[in-house]
């Protein structure tokens, strides 16, 4: 039987959801954290729905087998295909991460927001709810392929990505990108090197963390112990592992 101090699972297709890990560790430290990235079926977002699904629902099985106190989707394609479904059927907190189309809205000048997602995200109802409401001037950019530049650390080739997708557009008239990807959040230097100064970079991690903190406080789940993070992937461990510690501690000095 969960309780407070229980773990909580983080789950993304591959290594992007540390960075999500980075800032939920952060914000809540005294926690446990189990995360599991997929990178053997990664990726997600070029999948079917009920590919995608069956993906999710074997991680789930996964987690609660470990007790799990709440879980939280790394990962905006899987929210978009699942939370909603993983919600009615299971009683404990399932948070989940979406665009930050919303943050980018209430910043936005006169200028067009760039949003970059997997094809599947920008294809769900999820997004076009939020982009009716918040989309005005967004743009959404679906980028096949580029999480996997990101698992493969490739930045030269992920560098050529960005360039070729944003080759239509005047930067100087953008006021915010959106990294609707958990992987693309390392991508930020390289975004910051290719985009004026005055544009801005937003991502999802900051607000999942705080939801997730008013979710446990709300169900008295907030922990009292030592926190910590147990590293867990479905691809080669002796190839992934290193990737998710590397990029989980660039994310948390970057936060500090
Ligand atoms: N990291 C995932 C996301 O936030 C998806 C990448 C993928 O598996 O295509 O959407």
């Amino acid at each position: 039987m969960a309780d407070r101090n229980s773990c909580i699972g983080v789950f993304d297709s591959g290594v992007g959801g540390v960075g999500t890990l980075a800032a939920l560790r952060r914000e809540l430290p005294s926690e446990r954290f189990l995360f599991y990235g997929d990178t053997a079926n990664a990726p997600y977002g070029t999948k079917t729905r009920d590919e995608v699904m069956a993906c999710v629902s074997r991680i789930m099985a996964h987690l609660l087998e470990q007790d799990v106190k709440a879980v939280v989707i790394a990962c905006n394609t899987a929210t978009a295909v699942a939370a909603a479904e993983l919600r009615a059927k299971y009683a404990l907190p399932i948070i989940g991460i979406e665009p930050a189309l919303k943050p980018a809205h209430e910043l936005r000048r006169q200028g067009s927001i760039l949003v970059l997602a997997t094809p599947m995200t920008l294809k769900l109802e999820k997004f076009r709810a939020l982009y009716e409401r918040y989309g005005e001037g967004a743009i959404p950019l679906p980028c096949p392929g580029l999480m996997e530049l990101v698992e493969r650390e490739a930045d030269e080739e992920a560098r050529r990505y960005l360039l070729e997708l944003f080759s239509p557009y005047d930067l100087t008239k953008v006021d915010a990108v959106v990294l609707g990807c958990t992987h693309y959040v390392f991508l930020r230097p390289l975004l910051r090197q290719i985009l004026p100064p005055n544009v801005e970079v937003l991502d999802g991690n900051l607000g999942t963390a705080r939801q997730l903190r008013r979710v446990l406080a709300a169900n008295d789940l907030l922990a009292d112990g030592d926190g910590s993070v147990t590293l867990e992937t479905s691809g080669d461990p002796q190839i992934v592992l290193p990737v998710m510690q590397r990029l989980m501690e660039k994310e948390l000095s970057d936060l500090n």
